[in-house]
């Protein structure tokens, strides 16, 4: 997607549609001084009534030579006092799929209608290309017909009279970074099982060494074996698609910055194994990998941001399969902690391939932080739903962190119990551990579990199940999968100290 800025104003330039943000309240519902008959326009549609400025609200315009574009879509966004980045984002978002319909491909975006009276231009710029892109992300890989039936944006404006060109610029640069990222997670994780394999994330993760200088490293199967990644090849026997434990970093030659570690679950297909799981709806099973798709969308960004950090992101890849290789319920697996884990339910794969990545860059890399993004468990879904990531962490700065987070990028996150009190339910006869503890706070104990391979690193575990995707347009995010979680990231990490 092209991207350009332009300090102008609204009656000077000429583009198929102009996007106006037109608040709810009265006094203050368009401040528009080009001309009193394109002011007259605009508030003809508000005095009859079709158009109010509600959230939601949206009405086109055609301008009949008024000013030289011939078409202004209105966009309401509520009250000015609730008004923020996430709403520019939202409503542009909504927005960006109607111009997209309508088959205006390059729609200009005013800015001095978005920021209402207090929010920070470069900052409101990034929310507007973001919520652009993001909304009218659409996957046409994997069709053949009718290609030329669907639209496309071809190029994003946004335009301002009242701000140097820089801020628009600096601020359209990062918007459409973090936006790309985004799309680039929903990619991977709504690709079907079939294409996106633990081969073809390791050929991504290639790509972003070859594109921008990210170091990868690529276990195979023989070699995790060899370095004692049992827990995750324990996952990897049932399947004949080769494993790879994927490792990159950026930023290795920096001096003097801060190692985090983000790691991400990649079950690039989750039959449940030998506890296989229901037959309905497994198909979903295919997005099982988009924490690692989280992880992979953030380097990317991290890289092009050129975010002064040591990153080190590791990604365990494997399908979860049922075969006469597979791994058991009843198994007693060594980890690469050396710590005993009992297999229950060869469904719980994720925290097998997990334990092993988080040990392995806790002694490895001996990081600052971890975060870590998976799809880990049903519980999740039914606690939060698919608003909201659950996330778990040892530490109260690592959770501060992620709360400021969450409230720049729009990315909403909850914080669940970590307490001790549920490892009673991981006690094992046989082993150190099991690692499941049935139904009941589900996703606790899971995250508990993880809690004992950290080796006393602050950390977070945030488990996206229920953001993973979502069942109709709605804002920002079209139908399938969100990419939740990558603007978190990024956050996180460009705001960092
Ligand atoms: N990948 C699933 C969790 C999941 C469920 C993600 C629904 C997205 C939507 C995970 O591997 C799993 O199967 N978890 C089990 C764990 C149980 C066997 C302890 C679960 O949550 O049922
Ligand atoms: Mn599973
Ligand atoms: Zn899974």
């Amino acid at each position: 997607m092209n991207i350009s800025t332009l300090i102008a104003n609204i009656g000077e330039i000429d583009f198929p549609i102009v996007l106006i943000g037109v608040f709810e309240d009265e006094e203050n519902q368009v401040s528009i001084d080009v001309s009193d008959s394109f002011s007259k326009l605009i508030k003809e549609v508000i005095e009859l009534g079709d158009f109010e400025g509600k959230k939601g609200d949206f009405s086109v315009l055609y301008t009949q030579g008024v000013i030289k574009s011939p078409r202004i879509m209105l966009i309401g966004l509520g009250k000015e006092d609730k008004h923020n980045l996430e709403n520019i984002r939202k409503t542009l978002g909504n927005a960006s799929r109607k111009v997209r319909d309508l088959g205006t491909v390059k729609p200009a975006v005013s800015l001095d209608h978005f920021i209402g009276n207090k929010l920070n231009k470069e900052k409101a710029t990034e929310a507007i290309i973001q919520g652009m892109i993001m909304g009218s992300y659409q996957n046409l890989t994997y069709r053949t017909k009718d290609l030329d039936k669907y639209k496309h944006l071809d190029e994003i404006v946004v335009f301002s009279s009242t701000t140097e060109e820089s801020v628009l610029r600096k601020g359209a640069e990062s918007g459409k970074i973090i936006a790309e990222s985004v799309n680039f997670c929903r990619s991977l994780a709504w690709g079907p099982a079939n294409y996106i394999t633990p081969t073809k994330l390791a050929e991504e993760a290639e790509r972003l060494s070859k594109e921008l200088g990210v170091k990868t490293t690529i276990f195979e199967r023989e070699k995790a074996k060899n370095v004692g990644l049992h827990s995750f090849i324990a996952v990897a026997k049932g399947t004949d698609e080769p494993p790879k434990f994927i490792i990159m970093e950026y930023g290795a030659d920096k001096k003097d910055v801060d190692t985090v570690a983000i790691i991400g679950k990649a079950i690039t297909f989750d039959s449940g194994g030998i506890s296989i799981k229901p037959s309905q709806g497994m198909e979903r099973m295919k997005c099982d990998m988009t924490g690692g798709a989280v992880v992979f969308a953030a380097m990317e960004a991290i890289a092009r941001l050129d975010i002064n950090l040591h990153v080190v992101a590791i990604v365990p890849a494997t399908d979860n399969m049922p075969s006469g290789k597979a791994y058991h319920p009843g198994d007693v697996i060594k980890s690469y902690s050396g710590q005993t884990i009992e297999v229950i339910s060869t469904d719980a794969e994720g925290r097998m391939v997990l334990n092993d990545a988080l040990t392995y860059a806790a002694k490895n890399y001996n990081p600052k932080v971890m975060f870590d993004f998976a799809t880990l468990t049903g519980a999740m879904v039914v606690a939060l739903g698919e608003h909201a990531i659950g996330y778990f962490a040892n530490d109260d700065k690592v959770a501060d962190i992620l709360e400021k987070a969450s409230k720049t990028s729009g990315d909403a996150v909850w914080r669940m119990p970590l307490w001790k009190v549920y490892d009673q339910q991981l006690k094992s006869s046989v082993a150190d551990m099991k690692h499941s503890g049935g139904r009941s706070g589900g996703a606790i104990t899971a995250a508990r579990f993880l809690s004992k391979f950290v080796m006393d690193v602050p950390w977070a575990h945030l488990d996206i199940a229920g953001t993973m995707e979502q069942t109709s347009d709605k804002g920002y995010n079209p139908k399938g999968s969100k990419g939740a979680g990558v603007r978190l990231i990024i956050d996180v990490l460009r705001n960092w100290k």
